[in-house]
């Protein structure tokens, strides 16, 4: 089919429109100054967003900082909870009474019955939605199009993005990067190339032959080389047929769905994946997951403008964990870093993978709150601190004689840096179920108030418990 005609075929053509279009406007502001009685208003004329107290919570170390139980917290009193990047590599445990909900890819709003969004900023693996979808009903979850939208320009995850994913992994030697081996990088890079197979096509798969082209000519060549034979076409179709209608069922412009809730004076929650330090710009390149894991992305991944993000919350633990591999500056391979996991009970939600430990890392965290525009912070799993003698928190690094306060781009200088310690007494007394300040011992206090001052970000909860009722809150982040 050929082209139609652009509206504005040269730059020329578009600068006379862009000169008339001024003119109109300068024409049409003298008359307004000269018309007698009240004046009427271009900017009043449409109405404007109903200007909501938004929350967008974000994961502010390397991930599993808790995010769970805070987006959950916080959702009982969002009108609905977006998701807006990253895929099933997530893994969110929530405890509500004697119940354990863990979810990788669902919004955590849908435990509550909240209108629950997959932004187009997510890729979607439409078989791991199918059984999470069922373990969560077999909870005694309700999932419907009610309380659930997919947004129908979301990128799929494939079955051949989870064997690259594996394959690319196991070929890297010492450049692994420990993924979770969910095709979650794959995916992206399709995405980014203009080859994916999205939720709307699961509706028009008679017309997918030239994606499937695209596709294949740049799969079929990898696999060659990993001495795989070429994507079988037909069962792909296959297998996208016998899911395309369960997807579907949830498809939609969500962007427009938002804009209603938005519109309607409604506070939306946007719940992020993964935590800064492994976004793929501001995080510890190439050990880091392949979407933007800052706030900003919140707006891009769900089809809102920058305005609706809202108060960022980012959640910190009071010690730090990574999974995977990648540089790790206050990693304690010793006895303390052995009990924080044990006490932590440091296991990936996703892989089962034990976490790696150590010491609060002030200085990674003023920086993801810088990178990330961070509000307020949550502080999770304090009392994991409970019992030691002394604690320490990173105030900055030394580098080949050098003393950095900021984390270096480059991953040789990230692995060599060493950390500069400040200590502290630690308290004995438990802090676990803490509701208020009166609860902690002085102690405690004190850390809390040194990490504040170091990370120069206002610490907004404090997480005593993964129980949705043990938090202390300083600040509300939904109150307007
Ligand atoms: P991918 O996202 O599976 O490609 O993995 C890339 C890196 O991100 C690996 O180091 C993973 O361990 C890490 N990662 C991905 N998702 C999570 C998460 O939810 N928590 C912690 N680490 C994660």
């Amino acid at each position: 089919m050929a082209d139609a005609p652009h509206p504005n075929p040269s730059p020329e053509g578009e600068g006379l429109y862009l000169r008339n279009l001024a003119a109109a406007l300068a024409s049409a502001a003298k008359s307004a100054k000269a018309a007698p009685g009240p004046r009427w208003s271009f900017w009043g004329s449409v109405q404007q967003d109903s200007i909501m107290a938004n929350v967008t919570v974000i994961g502010s170390q390397w991930g599993d900082e808790g995010k769970g139980k805070i987006v959950d917290w916080l959702a009982s009193r969002a009108d609905a909870v977006v998701r807006f990047q990253g895929g099933h590599n997530a893994g969110h445990t929530l405890v509500v009474g004697e119940q354990v909900y863990k979810l990788s890819l669902l919004p955590s709003g849908i435990v509550t019955g909240t209108l629950s969004i997959i932004g187009n900023g997510v890729v979607l693996d439409p078989w791991a939605l199918r059984d999470e979808i069922t373990k969560l009903r077999g909870q005694g979850v309700a999932i419907n199009p009610e309380n659930f939208a997919i947004a129908d320009n979301c990128a799929l995850i494939l079955p051949f993005h989870r064997d690259l994913d594996a394959l690319r992994e196991t070929a890297a030697g010492a450049g692994k990067i420990g993924t979770t081996g969910r095709g979650i990088g794959p995916a992206y890079e399709d995405k980014v190339g203009r080859r994916a197979i999205r939720v709307c096509d699961l509706a028009h798969l008679d017309k997918l032959e030239p994606q499937l082209d695209r596709l294949t000519a740049h799969h079929d060549a990898l696999r060659a080389g990993f001495g795989e034979p070429p994507i079988d076409r037909e069962r792909l179709i296959a297998d996208l047929t016998e899911i395309a209608d369960y997807v579907l069922e949830y498809a939609q412009p969500v962007w427009k769905r938002l804009k209603k809730v938005r519109k309607a004076g409604a506070r939306i929650l946007f719940e992020g994946a993964q935590g800064v330090l492994l976004d793929v710009d501001h995080g510890t390149y190439p050990f880091v997951t392949s979407s933007n894991t800052v706030s900003g992305t919140a707006a891009a991944g769900s089809g809102l403008g920058p305005s609706a993000v809202g108060f960022v919350l980012g959640i910190a633990k009071a010690y730090t964990t990574r999974v995977g591999s990648g540089p790790f500056p206050t990693e304690l391979e010793d006895e303390i870093g052995q009990r924080l996991g044990e006490r932590g009970h440091e296991f990936g939600t996703v892989t089962g993978r034990k976490r790696r430990c150590g010491w609060f890392d002030a200085v990674l965290v003023r920086q993801s709150c810088a990178v990330s525009g961070v509000t307020g912070i949550a502080l999770t799993k304090l009392d994991v601190l409970d019992g030691f003698d002394t604690i320490r928190i990173c105030t900055g690094y030394r580098l080949r004689g050098k003393i950095l306060d900021y984390f270096p781009a480059h991953s040789a200088d990230q692995a060599e840096v060493e950390p500069i310690y400040e200590e502290m007494d630690g308290w004995q007394e438990t802090t676990a179920g803490a509701r208020s300040y009166a609860d902690l011992p002085a102690q405690a206090i004190k850390y809390i108030q040194r990490v504040q001052e170091l990370i120069e970000t206002p610490i907004a909860l404090v997480s005593t418990s993964p129980e949705r009722e043990d938090t202390i809150l300083i600040r509300d982040p939904f109150s307007d």
